[in-house]
Parts: structure tokens; C-alpha cells; sequence
């Protein structure tokens, strides 16, 4: 294998038609910094502008509403309204400025939403698996207004200056749940088979592709199999199905993860990857002194699955740490992309270290506590300074987890 820091992750790739400075994406990651409206100001420019200019070849934003009625929280920015425009084209052109590329995560939440205020949707009325919420079956028109929700909101993308849109197909929102089984029981037009189940992912890919000028690419994150207790859900062979349409639909790319989940820590952001004793000491996590590092690139038996049978670019996401593994990984042809989320959390300069000949795992210990304050703290990393950690302590025993975001899940009646 060639050094690290000469491997070709760190050498000028395409992404569709995008040509992007190296192989590191940064993943999606809700900055829970919007306003009250959606719109998105100093803070979240800032942030973006810092990954550019620590390195990053592409930054996917975090997950943005593409309807009102697809918002997941309070904090979460939107581009369900042409208003949104002006900021987003604040962060478009920091990170161009920076060198960088951006594109933008469009999303709607379903029934997964934990805002309030919002009256979701959902392809049948089935308790949600991780909120226990439930909302009613939606109707035709419904479908259809909410596909066109993801075609405007990938027209404004285009108005913003982004390079491309990525599409969230995964983690229990409305995308996974018309995919899934368990949560799709419809017997029109929108389930009862595998292809009527991914009919709705087809039809937003095909409508959000013929917004997108030439120059501009389009990724999904797809869910390629439900991560649940409950049996019956998307298996992994039906999960790869259903990608081969999408990429026959217009994809450019897929960023592989789960489907359906019962929680987020179990299944798409697990805990402790790659903390040996040494990082377990230096970050005060007693509890892992005598516990082995978890295991990284969690995701690749999906991805070796779907490579073996989908020809289009992968991007791997889910612990990945060691600039060893992701070379060897890239250099072996298993993926094109390394994509990461916390790692770029706590530095955003993590490209430039790596490319400097850091081989040491990245300062971030997959603690999870920046995923508890997701909707209720703007992005940061809780463990640095130091002084963070008491924060988040105060926050935390003071019992600020039990509003809204994460810590409760929406009452029947909360519609
Ligand atoms: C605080 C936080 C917010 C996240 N928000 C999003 C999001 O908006 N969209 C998304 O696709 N994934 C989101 N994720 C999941 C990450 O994109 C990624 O798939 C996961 O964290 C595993 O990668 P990692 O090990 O590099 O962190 C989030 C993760 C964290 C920790
Ligand atoms: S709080 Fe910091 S160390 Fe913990 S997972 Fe988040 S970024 Fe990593």
C-alpha cells in the first residue's frame, strides 16, 4: 500500500461531474443552528467555511427539510421556501472561496419528526419504530406535493450555488419508510411490491434530477437494510434492488447506511470506534479502559454487498478513522469516497493533519455526546475544551434533555 499521505485519497477526483480536491466527504451532520423559520445565518457559514478550509473535498450539509411538513426539529434549517436562498448562498460561496465543494442534503423527516410544531407524513399509519409516533396514512395528493417539495427545494439548491444535491434515503425517514415493510402496508400504487415501494424514492430522484443542470451531481444516502427487532423489514437483497433503480434514475453516487432503526447509537453512530486504553485515558472514558476499541468501517459488509452487484460510486460512511484503513479501503477498489461525520466535528482540520502524516486515529472518540444535544445545541463537540464537558454535565442533570429533540418522543396528539 502507498504511504497514506500519498495515497490517492488525497489526490483531485470526480463525483459525477464534479471534480472534487481529494476523497474526503465530509457526512452529513444536523448543525441545529437554523432560526425559527429555517433560515440559517453567521454561525452555520462559518462552520462550513472552517471544513473548506481545513481540507475537506466536499462537505454533504446536514439534513434539510424540503417541506414543511418534512421537518425533523426546531433548530434544523429548510429549504422549503425561496427566503432560505440568500443565506445558503452565503455558504456556498465561503466554501468556493475555500476551495472546497458543498452539496446540499435534502430531506423530509416523516413520521421520525421530533418537531412539534410540524404535522408530518408517512406512507401508512404505523407507530413510529424510534419516536412512537404516528401520523395518518398520507393521500395521493400528499405524495405528490411532497415529491415536488424535494424538486423545489433542489431548484433553490441550484439558486443557492451548491455542486449537487444529496438526497437522505436512510435512518428511518420518509424515504426508509416507504421502503420498508414494515412501515409501508399500502396496496396502491406506493407498495405491496418492491418496485411500488421504491416508487416514491424514483419519483423524487427523477424530479430533483431534472432541476439539476449539467455541471451538478446527485447522491443519495440509501438505507440498505432495516436495523430493527421487529422481523418483516427491507432485507439486503431487496435494499440493493431498489439502488439499482435509483442509480438507473439518475444517482451519481450512493453513501451507504442503515434503514429503519430502532435507535441511531445501535445502528448508524456507534459508540467508541477505534478508542484504544491510550484514548480512553487521555479522554477521561474510564468505563473503556478494559474494553476493546469498537470495530471501524461498520457499514462495508453493505457496501461489499452492494459493489458486487450495483455498478455506481460508493461512498463509505460509519467509523471510519485510521487514514491506514481508509487507504487500503479506497486503493483496493471496495469504495471511491470516505465519508465522516463526528471525526469532522471536533476537527475541522482533519484533512490537513492527515495529509501533514498523521496515522494516529482522529481526536474524536465517538462519544456521542454531540449526537444527545443534536435540536437542542448548535453542532459542536462537547469534550473540548474541557470546559464543554461540565457544560453538557449541567445540561444534562438539570434534566434539559427532556424538552424537545432527542430526549422526548412526541405524545399522540403532538401533530
Ligand atoms: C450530531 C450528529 C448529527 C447527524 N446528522 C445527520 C444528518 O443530518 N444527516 C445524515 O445523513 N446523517 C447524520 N448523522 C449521521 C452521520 O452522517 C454518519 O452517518 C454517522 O455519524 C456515522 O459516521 P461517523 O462514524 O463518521 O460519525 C449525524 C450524526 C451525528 C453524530
Ligand atoms: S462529542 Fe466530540 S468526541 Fe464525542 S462524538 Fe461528538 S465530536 Fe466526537
Amino acid at each position: 500500500m502507498t504511504a497514506p499521505a500519498r495515497s490517492t485519497l488525497f489526490a483531485p477526483a470526480t463525483l459525477g461531474p464534479v471534480p472534487l480536491r481529494n476523497r474526503f466527504i465530509r457526512a452529513g451532520t444536523g448543525e441545529s443552528m437554523a432560526d425559527p423559520a429555517g433560515r440559517i445565518g453567521d454561525e452555520y457559514v462559518a462552520l462550513h467555511e472552517n471544513l473548506a478550509r481545513g481540507g475537506v473535498g466536499l462537505a454533504f450539509t446536514g439534513h434539510i427539510f424540503s417541506h414543511l411538513r418534512g421537518r425533523y426539529g426546531d433548530l434544523q434549517a429548510g429549504l422549503h421556501q425561496d427566503s432560505s436562498i440568500p443565506g445558503f448562498a452565503r455558504v456556498t460561496e465561503a466554501v468556493h472561496r475555500r476551495g472546497g465543494r458543498i452539496f446540499a442534503q435534502i430531506a423530509h423527516a416523516g413520521s421520525q419528526s421530533m418537531s412539534f410544531a410540524t404535522r408530518p407524513l408517512a406512507p401508512s399509519a404505523v407507530d413510529n419504530v424510534m419516536t412512537g409516533r404516528r401520523v395518518e396514512a398520507a393521500t395521493d395528493d400528499e405524495i405528490h406535493e411532497a415529491i415536488d417539495g424535494f424538486r423545489q427545494a433542489a431548484r433553490r439548491a441550484v439558486e443557492a450555488g451548491f455542486d449537487g444535491v444529496h438526497l437522505h434515503g436512510a435512518n428511518g425517514y420518509l424515504i426508509s419508510e416507504f421502503r420498508s415493510p414494515l412501515t409501508n402496508t399500502r396496496d396502491d400504487d406506493w407498495g405491496g411490491t418492491r418496485e411500488r415501494r421504491d416508487r416514491f424514492p424514483v419519483e423524487v430522484i427523477r424530479a430533483i434530477r431534472a432541476e439539476l443542470p449539467a455541471g451538478m451531481g446527485l447522491t443519495m444516502k440509501v438505507g440498505l437494510a432495516d436495523l430493527v427487532d421487529e422481523p418483516g423489514g427491507l432485507t439486503v437483497p431487496d435494499a440493493i434492488e431498489g439502488v439499482r433503480s435509483f442509480v438507473a434514475a439518475g444517482l451519481d453516487g450512493v453513501e451507504v447506511s442503515s434503514n429503519l432503526m430502532s435507535d441511531y447509537v445501535s445502528a448508524s453512530i456507534r459508540g467508541y470506534v477505534a478508542v484504544d486504553r491510550r484514548r480512553a485515558l487521555e479522554d477521561l472514558l474510564f468505563h473503556r479502559l478494559h474494553k476493546k476499541p469498537e470495530p471501524e468501517a461498520y457499514f462495508l459488509p453493505f457496501v461489499d454487498a452492494l459493489r458486487a452487484q450495483v455498478d455506481t460510486t460508493i461512498i463509505l460512511v460509519g467509523g471510519m478513522r485510521r487514514v491506514t484503513t481508509m487507504a487500503a479501503l479506497v486503493e483496493s477498489g471496495r469504495a471511491e469516497f470516505i465519508s465522516m461525520a463526528r471525526p469532522f466535528i471536533r476537527e475541522p482540520d482533519l484533512v490537513q493533519r492527515l495529509a501533514g502524516g498523521q496515522r494516529t486515529a482522529p481526536a474524536c472518540v465517538s462519544c456521542n455526546i454531540c449526537l444527545m444535544h443534536d435540536e437542542h445545541h448548535a453542532l459542536r463537540c462537547w469534550r473540548t475544551p474541557r470546559m464543554n464537558l461540565l457544560r453538557h454535565a449541567k445540561y444534562r442533570f438539570s434534566g434539559g434533555f427532556k424538552g424537545k429533540g432527542s430526549g422526548r418522543k412526541p405524545a399522540a396528539g403532538d401533530r
